[in-house]
């Protein structure tokens, strides 16, 4: 299949979880990409194993130098830039009343900041490109109002809100702008609360119309739609893939 053919595609965080599962939906759909994380060992280790047009290249999100090295590789290697998949994250959870000044900065430097410093680095190469797409990945902890999300839920409302401006000022320049939105996805970031070992268990998925967990590959092929010309008209907006957690009730 091609539907990413002779596109050159950044996935932020993509050494594990949903990041690699789009670096690897992205290579079998033609593009060539950038696995971009701190992870330096794991994300090496995954662009291997997904082989073909797949690279590592250190990033941390939160830090511009970071972002203009990586902008200059990518000038450099490939001449052109289409796609920039704003993934990474961290994550916890923390009543308000014992969240920390540190570590609100810390998530908001990531999750949030990293996305804004992301989309104003390869907007002038997009550019230059002839336009592309962004796909800033937000959570349904950005649809509503989750306890113990006071700083995460901060960080995804923001990207919905990041996702709108961006899209509004970048459409002259043929850049589109939009947000996938996961419900509870199998990996370690659900780890956080529920054991890995556990985590397809039925019984925890009753209230669910789907009654399970997505996969990380699910919101892969949310991402190849956005990032695909099948999405040609679609820009500033949500994409939400959570099982009808937020759909239905
Ligand atoms: N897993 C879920 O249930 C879920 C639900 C809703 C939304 N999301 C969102 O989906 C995205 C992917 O989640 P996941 O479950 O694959 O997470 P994950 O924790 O498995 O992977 C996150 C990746 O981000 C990288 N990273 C962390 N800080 C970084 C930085 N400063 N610079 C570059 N890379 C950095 C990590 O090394 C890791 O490889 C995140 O934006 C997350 O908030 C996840």
């Amino acid at each position: 299949m091609s539907r990413l053919a002779g596109k050159v595609a950044v996935i932020t965080g993509g050494a594990r979880g949903q990041g690699a599962a789009e670096a690897r939906a992205f290579a079998r759909e033609g593009a060539r990409v950038l696995i971009a994380d701190v992870d330096s060992d794991l994300g090496t280790t995954t662009a291997a194993e997904i082989g073909g047009d797949v690279q590592f290249v250190h990033l941390d999100v939160s830090d511009t130098d970071s972002w203009k090295r990586i902008v200059a590789t990518i000038e450099n290697d490939y001449g052109r830039m289409d796609v920039l998949v704003n993934n990474a994250a961290r994550y916890w959870t923390r009543p308000i009343l014992e969240e920390r000044d540190d570590a609100v900065d810390a998530m908001i430097a990531v999750n949030l900041k990293g996305a804004f410093l992301g989309i104003r680095a390869v907007a002038p190469l997009m550019i230059e490109s002839g336009g592309g797409s962004i796909i800033n990945v937000s959570s349904t902890a950005g649809l509503g109002g989750h306890c113990g999300h006071a700083a995460y839920g901060m960080t995804k409302w923001g990207l919905r809100g990041l996702t709108r401006v961006a899209a509004a000022e970048l459409s002259p320049s043929k850049i589109r702008v939009n947000c996938l939105v996961p419900g509870a996805i199998t990996g370690p970031m659900l780890g956080v609360n529920i054991p890995e070992s556990k985590q397809r268990d039925p019984d925890l998925w009753n209230g669910l119309p789907l009654r399970r967990p997505g996969e990380p590959e699910e919101i892969a092929e949310g991402a190849v739609f956005l990032a695909s010309d099948e999405s040609s008209y679609i820009t500033g907006t949500d994409l939400v893939l959570d099982g009808g957690a937020t759909g239905t009730g």
